[in-house]
């Protein structure tokens, strides 16, 4: 049974009050505002352990959380949808109150939310917007249309087709390339893919760049739970589909470093890197096997965005819903989920470069020296 429940009629009432004034529908918990924080539970659903980042997203969830004195059942839930929702109904049945959910899948957890909703449990979408249900409160996540455009800079810049702000320079190509997009489920996936896209259409319609194998659509271009060994497996695809002739590929734009990683392995499996030179490949999320790739020169980029603040805003929104308040949001139009517009707060992204890794990624401490060197976290 939920321990909401056994709200006294005073305090119920309070809790009607303070909804009706202010508070965000299923979100508004007051229920909590008069609960001390150790006796208040989390629920923390991330989608996998195989990623370094998703694993270093736990970690400072839970870390923060507790240092605010709460109790956290963080769970992963091995990248498959009908684990998710289990651990997400477990969650509200044993009580929890408060989640914070990165979605596998952004439309499969809308009977869990609901649930969520009738306990009066606010909900918090942590980095990939939960879509297609009323029943999400609020939204953390970075700017992830910029992250699109800073990937297809990236590659540009990589290319010398422009400078690393987008500005015009030499090289004119033509340049072959292709692309890769995000899992089709994960909201992001669009962004990322409409951002960089937006940025390179010019120059794919003036000629400069040439996507050789004519697979310029995001459902062309879409691996499936943005798994490594898929897109390695589409990488060699597109090499014996359209390179078998002796032409060569100079840039693969990629939206995150476990898809670059396998790009690269199969463009150095093609003899990439050693006769000819490696492609230019771009990243996301700073993975420490990836870091290492882009200080031996193997990768050109990846985007880094620092999953301690993007922690950081989660914990000061759950403090705020469980204080009986609303958290700040700095976005009130992007993030349409199909039902609603959900409050957001993002966060800003950095693109790095090799040159860039000790400035943005040694001196803030978010890798040492040695892991970057041993492509390892200790
Ligand atoms: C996205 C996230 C990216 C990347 C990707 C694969 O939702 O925004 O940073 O982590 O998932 O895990």
């Amino acid at each position: 049974m939920n321990k909401k429940l056994g709200l006294t009629a005073l305090g119920a009432a309070l809790a009607i009050g303070l909804t009706a004034c202010g508070g965000s529908g299923a979100g508004a918990n007051s229920n909590t505002a008069d609960q001390s924080a150790s006796d208040l539970t989390i629920g923390v659903s991330m989608p996998t352990q195989t990623s370094e980042r998703w694993i270093a997203d736990g970690n400072s969830v839970k870390e923060q959380l507790e240092k605010e004195g709460y109790k956290v059942d963080l769970q992963y839930a091995n990248d498959d949808i009908p684990t998710q929702g289990q651990q997400v109904d477990q969650m509200i049945t044993e009580g929890a109150d408060l989640l914070i959910v990165a979605a596998i899948d952004g439309t499969a957890l809308s009977s869990q939310l609901q649930a969520a909703a009738d306990a009066s449990i606010p909900v918090i979408s942590y980095d990939r917007l939960i879509r297609d249900t009323e029943n999400v409160d609020f939204y953390v996540s970075f700017d992830n249309y910029k992250v699109g455009v800073a990937q297809g800079t990236a590659l540009l810049a990589g290319l010398g087709v422009t400078d690393k702000d987008g500005k015009k320079a030499n090289a004119t190509g033509p340049f072959n390339i292709e692309l890769f997009a995000g899992s089709l489920d994960d909201n992001n996936a669009h962004f990322f893919f409409d951002g960089a896209m937006d940025t390179l259409k010019p120059y794919i319609q003036d000629g400069t760049l040439v996507v050789k194998s004519g697979q310029t659509d995001i459902e062309q271009a879409a691996i499936l739970r943005w798994q490594q060994e898929t897109a390695q497996k589409r990488m060699e695809d597109l090499l014996t589909g359209s390179y078998n002739d002796g032409s060569k590929i100079a840039g693969v734009l990629s939206p995150y470093d476990g898809i670059s990683r396998g790009i690269i392995t199969a463009l150095q499996n093609a003899g990439y890197g050693q006769g000819s030179p490696m492609p230019v490949v771009t990243g996301q999320d700073a993975e420490i096997a990836s870091v290492k790739l882009i200080n031996d020169g193997v990768q050109s980029s990846t985007i880094f965005k620092d999953t301690r603040k993007l922690a950081e805003q989660a914990v000061t929104a759950a403090k705020a819903f469980l204080e009986g308040n609303k958290p700040e949001a700095n976005d009130t139009k992007t993030y349409d989920n199909g039902v609603k517009v959900v409050p957001s707060y993002l966060l800003p992204v950095e693109t790095v470069y090799k040159d860039d890794i000790k400035s943005k990624l040694i001196d803030s401490g978010y890798w040492t020296a040695d892991e970057v060197a041993k492509g390892q976290s200790n």
